[in-house]
């Protein structure tokens, strides 16, 4: 396709990508109204203001016809969403776009690339697999009722609570929480860019310098959660004897922080080669209700699970 052009998104592009967002995937699950997905909630201007370089476009004579983002988390990068607007499927525009993206993921040289995908899709996997990603577990993308009468666990803040003063001390805390989990794993950018935009909160878990978790909430219209529910972005615990007991504390503050903002639905997905926390999650009462596969791709190559083995009490949405 000779006039197709493949660049960086700009702020001008955000209603056309959005658009093409809600009605490719809209489409691909069979809405009535494919642009009624994701209702209230958006990903496009969120994602941009938290990874700018990373988000990209395609255009054929000046019409936009493809968007997708990269995630920077540090030591991994993550893939997605990509979508091509649906009169434009199958012409090898989802393939000219992860030319480019992948492109630049491997020049951030990021230890590890991850991606969400549909199990279900021999196409999918086949298009990722063409790029070096390797199908590995499935991640339960799980939901539970809010109750509405929990208490805040003690030793409980809220990243907007603080005084800008103290905000680059804790954005450290939760590195080294998330280094401890990954090597060189950092969610900085992903806290920011909830704080700047109030699309949600980073629940901090343990006072200062005792920190021993966080968990990055969206809740609201423009977040990626909407206004319905909590959707936990990613939380983690510090890799420590005490991880189980944490995680439980650091959920049930997730729960607690969905009933003060209205909602009754919390969604929180884990991969299963986290196997306790897995079972920690069944046992505290979340049950899947969407089923994507993690691929994955190493820089050397060497097919390693990054931080979806058994011992990591994480959360995380790829999607
Ligand atoms: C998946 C998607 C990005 C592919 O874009 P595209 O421009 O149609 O892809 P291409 O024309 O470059 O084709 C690439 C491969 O995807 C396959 N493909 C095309 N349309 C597809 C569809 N609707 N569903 C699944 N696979 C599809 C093609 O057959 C091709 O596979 P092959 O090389 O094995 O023959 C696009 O169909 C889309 O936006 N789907 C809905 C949103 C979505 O699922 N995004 C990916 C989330 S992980």
């Amino acid at each position: 396709m000779s006039n197709l052009v493949i660049r960086q998104m700009k702020e001008q592009d955000f209603a056309d990508a959005d658009r093409i967002n809600r009605i490719a995937f809209g489409t691909f699950f069979g809405l009535e109204t494919p642009s009624a997905f994701r209702g209230d909630g958006e990903v496009v201007a969120g994602r941009f203001a938290a990874n700018p370089d990373g988000t990209f476009v395609a255009e054929i004579d000046g019409t936009l016809v493809a968007c997708g983002f990269v995630m920077d988390w540090g030591s991994l990068g993550l893939l997605g969403p990509l979508t091509v607007a649906v009169d434009a499927w199958g012409r090898g525009i989802g393939r000219a776009m992860l030319d480019e993206m992948t492109r630049f993921m491997d020049s951030r040289k990021f230890a590890l690339q991850g991606l969400f995908t549909h199990p279900q899709s021999p196409t999918h996997i086949r298009l990722y697999e063409a790029y070096g990603f390797r199908m590995k577990r499935i991640t339960a993308v799980m939901e539970r009722a809010v109750k509405a009468d929990g208490e805040m666990p003690a030793e409980v803040r809220c990243f907007s609570d603080l005084p800008s003063s103290e905000k680059p001390a804790v954005l450290r805390e939760c590195r080294r929480i998330a280094e401890s989990v990954y090597g060189g794993l950092d969610l900085g950018g992903e806290i920011l860019s909830i704080d700047r935009a109030g699309f949600g909160d980073t629940i901090l878990l343990g006072q200062e310098s005792a920190m021993t978790g966080f968990a990055c909430c969206h809740q609201g219209r423009g977040s990626e959660a909407g206004s319905p529910q909590t959707v936990v972005k990613f939380a983690a615990v510090r890799s420590a004897a005490n991880a189980s007991s944490e995680f439980e504390k650091l959920m049930t503050a997730c729960e607690v922080f969905a009933a003060l903002r209205g909602t009754n639905r919390l969604v929180a997905g884990t991969n299963t080669g986290r196997t306790e926390c897995y079972e920690a999650m069944l046992d505290m009462g979340f049950r899947s209700w969407m089923n994507g596969i993690a691929m994955l791709k190493t820089a050397g190559g060497d097919g390693n699970d990054g931080y979806n083995v058994p011992g990591v009490f994480s959360v995380d949405d790829w999607r």
